[in-house]
């Protein structure tokens, strides 16, 4: 699949976008070595800090259906006019399926002029992660 095709599935998602504290749609295409691709959104709530991100509920879906790794790329979007990177504690969530699999996905920032290319272990070296506790 092509970073295009993954970032449209990522702006697909953001459709679904449950916002209406923030007003801020993302959405999260999560891309495994099988070619299959899971979707995310944010999910917010009336009780502010128990928004979720886009990022978080994608994987949380794909784990919930099984994937353990493969994890090979990840874009995501957002309405503002830079681009969006994960938050913090999505690297983390992200970094949890990648290192299971023994990956390093790529991560794809989309800004409405540009996409940012970077990698998970960029965002977050030296992490704390399954491959820690034993
Ligand atoms: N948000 C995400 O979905 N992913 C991120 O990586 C950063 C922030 C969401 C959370 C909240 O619903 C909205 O963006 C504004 O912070």
């Amino acid at each position: 699949m092509s970073d295009d095709d993954l970032i449209a599935a990522a702006r697909g998602a953001a459709a679904n976008s449950y916002s209406p504290y923030s007003n801020f749609a993302v959405g999260a295409a999560l891309l495994f070595a099988d070619g299959s691709v899971v979707t995310g959104t944010n999910i917010e709530n009336a009780s502010y800090g128990l928004a979720l991100c886009a990022e978080t509920v994608a994987v949380s879906k794909a784990m919930a259906d099984g994937a353990r790794g493969g994890l090979v790329a990840v874009a995501v979007t957002g309405p503002g006019e830079m681009p969006i990177t994960p938050c913090g504690r999505c690297r983390q969530v992200l970094n949890e399926l990648a290192q299971l699999g023994g990956t390093d996905p790529a991560i794809l920032c989309v800004g409405p002029d540009e996409v940012r290319r970077t990698t998970l272990a960029a965002l977050l070296p030296e992490a704390f992660g399954p491959a820690s506790l034993v």
